[in-house]
Order: C-alpha cells, then structure tokens, then sequence
C-alpha cells in the first residue's frame, strides 16, 4: 500500500516536473533573451530580410544544361565536365586547395595523382544561389561582372556575343576557353599527349596566343561539334538538336550564349539554397540558433567587422579587398603572383584584392581562400586580424614570400584594421554562426544527376 503511494506521488512529481521543464523551453522558445534584442537591432540596422526562393523547376532548358554540365564533350580532350571540379557531394568544390584541370582524371584527390595534369592555381568556387541577382560579380578577380551601365563586362570586351540571359550564363562560358580547365593545348605547345590535346575545338589558322580570336573559334567549333549539320548529324549530335530544339523552341540558330544560359538554367536550379538556420531566426524563430551561435553573430555583426565586407543575404558585398594571403609561388599571373582583380581592370591599385567570399555554406568548401591557403576556418579568420603568423609560415623554404611581404601588406585592406583582437572563443563562436548559414541544395541529387548523357561517357557523372 505504502509503495503504491510512494510510486503515485513520484509520478506526480516527475509530472509537475515535466511541465515546468516545457514551460521553461517554450519561455526560451517565445521570449527573447538579451542577445536576441541586439540582435533584433542588427537586422532592422543592416535591413536584413528573411530570404525568398525563386521558384524554379527542370525544363526542357534546364534538362539541356544538366547535360553540357556532366558531358565531357564540351571539353577538348574530352576528359573535364563541370562536374569534375565542382562536386555535388564536395559542396560543389573539389576539396583541393587548387584545381586539377585537362590531362588527369577522377575526382577530388585522385586528380593529383596524375603526372601530366595541369594545375590551375585558384581554389574553386562553390555554385550556391549563383542564380540570384545579387551576385554581381562572379570569379574570385570579378572577371565577369554587372559594369556600372548595367551591361556584362568580360575578358571578352565588346566581342562578348550578344544573347546571354544573365551574368552567370556569360561567366558559365568561360571555362570551356580555358587551356588547363577544359580545352586543352595545340600540338605546337605540348599538347600532343591525347590528354591534353585540344582536338577540333581550335583551328590550325587561329593565333593561339589571342585570346578573343581563340576563345570565339572554341565557341562557333563547340556548337559544330555539339550539333554537326542538320543533314550530317551522329546520334550523339542529332540527340542534341532535339535538346536544344526543346529548350529554346523558337529558334534554330543555335551559338556559345545558348549553352551557357542552358548551363546557367542547370545551376541556379540544382545549387539553389534552402534556408539556413540563420534565416529561420531571421523570420523570428528564436530557437533556430545555439546560445553559442547567437554570441558568434554579435560579433560577426559587431566588434569583428566581418559585416562590412560579407554583407548582404549572401554575405559577400561583391567587392574586392585584399587580406595580405601568402602567395605560395604559385600564381596566375606573371613571376609567380596572383595580382587577382588587378588583372582584371589592369589597375595597379586593384594588386592582391579579391572579391569578398559569399558565406553561405562556406563550412563545406575548405580549403578556403582564392589559393586555398587557409586548411581551417580558424586560420582563415584569424588571418583577417593578424596575417604575420601566415605570412612567416609561408616564407619558409620561399624566398621570394619575403621578397613580397611588404607589397602584400601594403594592399592590405584598412577596415581589418578595425577588427577587435578576436579571443580564441571569439572565433570559436563566429565559426559556430558560420554553422548556422549551412543548408542543404532544394534539388535532390537523384534529380540533379543524369542517368546518362548523349556523347555515352556516363562515367563522368559523379556525384
Ligand atoms: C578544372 C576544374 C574546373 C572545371 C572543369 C570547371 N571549373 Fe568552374 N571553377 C573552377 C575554378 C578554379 C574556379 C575559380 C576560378 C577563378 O575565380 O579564377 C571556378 C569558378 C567558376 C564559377 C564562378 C563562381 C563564382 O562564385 O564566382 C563559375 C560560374 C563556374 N566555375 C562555372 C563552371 C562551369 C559552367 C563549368 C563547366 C562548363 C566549370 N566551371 C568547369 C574550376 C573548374
Ligand atoms: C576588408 C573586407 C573583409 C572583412 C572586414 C572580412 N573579410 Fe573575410 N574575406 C575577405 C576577402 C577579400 C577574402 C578572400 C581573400 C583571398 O582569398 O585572397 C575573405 C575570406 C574569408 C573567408 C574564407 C572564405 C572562402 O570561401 O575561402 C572566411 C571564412 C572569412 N573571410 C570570414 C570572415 C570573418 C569571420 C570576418 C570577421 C572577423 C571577415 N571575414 C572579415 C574580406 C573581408
């Protein structure tokens, strides 16, 4: 009799109990704390809006563009899609510190093994909500970007063809241009191996060396290829008219801009955001995000300055700036330097700046920075506010660092001046808020993959 008492009174005890404990989540849950009224003044100060999805689906366009994505016929020798260097499992990356073009094969790690693979010495850029408006400014030197009249600016000039539909379509037809990405080399510069070899895509009376000559010869002999003539067609091309047919039925001149706005159709639907923790809290879920991660926005918002170069729905101001990164001897440019933008706009001034990093889903795309330098993401922020241990590191074993370590400085931004000495727990938190703008692609990726492209090399698509 007396256990039975006992039992019922623990039952109401642990009842009683449970419903204070629910009282309390659901307190947490509604009533904001200190840290949620700073942060409430954040984004009414900085007009931070919860984010819109576009609504978007696979046409009959889009169809065409997850094709060219995962076909190896758009590239010279026939051995890089998309897909090679930008891996949907990888978070779009490849997970290298910089890219293995023409000439290897695989993916991710296996590119390395290759001996006569060429490497291109950026870190590559993810693909997330490339589609939407605010990306202004596309590669990390800006080298396709929205000029001030609104028009597309290229390394094409006013010899960009006419008909692309927005900036990532232009920027999308550019890799297929690129010697070490996908085109490959003529003979007479090494390119006799198959694997680096540019097969058709570049004819014997065009001068190699003139970018805007080549780069329209690798355009017009990439729609031959692709299609042949109406009356001598393979199966391969003459599946491709009908996807091009499908995908732009009123026309039947087809050229380079009805590729890469394909190709941008594909991308903007298949890299396309969910919302992110961060924007359920925005939209007033007080829950969305750690004690921790709420600390880490303050100061991303606050006393690190983080905001006023990754601002935005993006977090990027599509801008460039320079952060003093190492140079490692491996850069795009002449003598072993990557001057980024200033090759861009042939400024002096623009040396060693690069367009400010988007954040969304940054923690999936390590290494990080424009020669993947950084291995962790505290090295990247810590680099922000105090380069020297980088920059020292980085003088080991390379003379030349040191020869350069004051012009690099020199072209170091000024606002990082502003950025509080941040605390090891400081960046701990901010890395923890940078967890709060992961999400996940709306598409599933047994929608995002073909089962099979018309040329038949289907071992190219990799998840
Ligand atoms: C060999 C590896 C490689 C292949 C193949 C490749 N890319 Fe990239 N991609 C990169 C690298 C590296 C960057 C960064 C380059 C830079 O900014 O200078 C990049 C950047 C981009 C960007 C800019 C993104 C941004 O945030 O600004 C777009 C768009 C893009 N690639 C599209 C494509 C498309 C479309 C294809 C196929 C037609 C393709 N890439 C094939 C390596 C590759
Ligand atoms: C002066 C503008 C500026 C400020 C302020 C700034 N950043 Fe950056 N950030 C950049 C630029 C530019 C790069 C790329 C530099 C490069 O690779 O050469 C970058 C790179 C990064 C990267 C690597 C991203 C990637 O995809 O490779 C992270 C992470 C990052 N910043 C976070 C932060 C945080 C956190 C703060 C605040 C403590 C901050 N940044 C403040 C401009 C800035």
């Amino acid at each position: 009799m007396l256990i039975a008492w006992i039992d019922f009174d623990m039952m109401k005890w642990k009842l009683l109990f449970f419903i204070f404990l629910s009282w309390i989540s659901h307190l947490q849950a509604s009533e904001p704390d200190h840290k949620d009224l700073i942060l409430r003044k954040v984004l009414t100060a900085y007009r931070i809006e919860p984010v819109t999805i576009t609504p978007t689906y696979m046409g009959a366009k889009e169809k065409l563009g997850q094709m060219l994505f995962f076909d190896p016929i758009m590239g010279g020798p026939n051995n890089t899609t998309c897909a090679t260097c930008h891996v949907r499992s990888k978070g779009s990356v490849d997970g290298l510190p910089m890219a293995v073009g023409i000439g290897s094969s695989g993916v991710g790690e296996q590119r390395l093994e290759s001996p006569d693979a060429f490497v291109i010495p950026r870190n590559v850029l993810p693909f997330f909500n490339r589609g939407e408006s605010s990306f202004t400014a596309l590669f990390w030197d800006g080298r396709v970007q929205i000029g001030e009249n609104g028009s597309f600016e290229s390394p094409l000039g006013n010899k960009l063809p006419k008909g692309f539909e927005n900036l990532l379509a232009v920027a999308a037809s550019f890799p297929q241009v690129e010697p070490d990405e996908m085109l490959g080399r003529s003979v007479r510069r090494g390119g006799e191996k198959q694997a680096t070899y540019h097969a058709d895509l570049v004819d014997k009376t065009v001068d190699p060396d003139n970018f805007k000559e080549r780069t329209l010869n690798v355009y017009s002999n990439l729609v031959k290829r692709l299609l042949g003539t109406p009356s001598a067609s393979t199966p391969m091309q003459s599946e491709y008219r009908k996807l091009f047919q499908a995908a732009y039925p009123v026309t039947s001149e087809f050229d380079i801009t009805h590729i890469g706005n394909a190709l941008a159709a594909y991308i903007s639907l298949a890299f396309q955001l969910k919302p992110a923790a961060w924007d359920n809290y925005v939209k007033g879920d007080l829950s969305a995000l750690s004690q921790q991660q709420k600390e880490g926005a303050m100061i991303f918002f606050g006393k690190g300055r983080c905001v006023v170069c990754h601002s935005g729905n993006e977090f990027s101001d599509f801008k460039y700036h320079g952060i003093a990164v190492p140079q490692l001897d491996v850069g795009k440019h002449g003598g072993y330097l990557d001057y980024g933008r200033a090759k861009a706009t042939g400024l002096a001034i623009d040396r060693f700046q690069f367009r400010t990093p988007p954040l969304r889903n940054v923690t999936r795309t390590g290494p990080w920075g424009h020669n993947g330098l950084f291995t962790t993401l505290e090295e990247a922020i810590n680099h922000h506010f105090n380069p020297i241990p980088l920059m020292f590191a980085a003088q080991k074993g390379r003379p030349r660092e040191a020869e350069i370590a004051g012009r690099l400085l020199s072209y170091r931004s000024p606002i990082l001046a502003e950025i509080y000495p941040m605390a090891p727990s400081d960046v701990r938190a901010v890395i923890a808020f940078l967890e709060a703008l992961q999400s996940d692609p709306i598409l599933s990726s047994d929608e995002a993959l073909p089962k099979s492209v018309p040329s038949g090399m289907n071992q190219f698509i990799v998840e």
